[in-house]
């Protein structure tokens, strides 16, 4: 009896080391919305402009460096990789608005008042982003 009960034991701590892995697993893998302190990529004068326009009208729900807040996702993500969100879905995110359908955030409204330069930049910027934190 002994026997058995510090075998499910040992079973349950190799359980929970699963269970602990599986939940940090980086946020590259798709399913994270939040990335705690993603790296900044070097700043050039595109990139700072692209910053500034990103800091304006994304961070509040995309987060400080698009790491993501419980308004919206992170774009460290496997789903915005260019190769699934290419740089058109940005300007028809910002134009036009986007339904929810990856996350539980909700819909995204409309960016009144944006231009096709600031948002040329803001991708520039999350490019950037998503290459310094290993994305592509
Ligand atoms: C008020 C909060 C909010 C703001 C501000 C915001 N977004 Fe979003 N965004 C969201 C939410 C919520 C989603 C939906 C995510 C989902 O479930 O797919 C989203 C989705 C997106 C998507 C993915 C669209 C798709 O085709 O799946 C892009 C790209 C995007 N946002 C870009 C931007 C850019 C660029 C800005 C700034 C110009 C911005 N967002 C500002 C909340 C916001």
């Amino acid at each position: 009896m002994k026997s058995i009960s510090k075998r499910l034991s040992v079973m349950g701590a190799a359980l929970g080391l699963a269970g602990i892995l599986v939940l940090t697993a980086p946020a590259i893998g798709g399913s994270k919305a939040i990335y705690d302190d993603p790296i900044e990529p070097q700043p050039t004068p595109k990139l700072n402009l692209g910053k500034m326009n990103y800091d304006a009208f994304c961070a509040s729900c995309h987060g400080k460096t698009a790491g993501g807040t419980d308004k919206g996702p992170t774009f460290i993500s496997r789903i915005y990789h260019p190769g699934h969100h290419g740089d058109g879905a940005f300007y028809l995110a910002a134009k036009r608005g986007a339904l929810a359908h990856h996350w539980p955030f909700g819909n995204m409204k409309p960016i009144a008042g944006i231009t096709d330069q600031q948002i040329a930049s803001i991708v520039a910027y999350v490019r950037a982003v998503q290459k310094a934190n290993g994305l592509f």
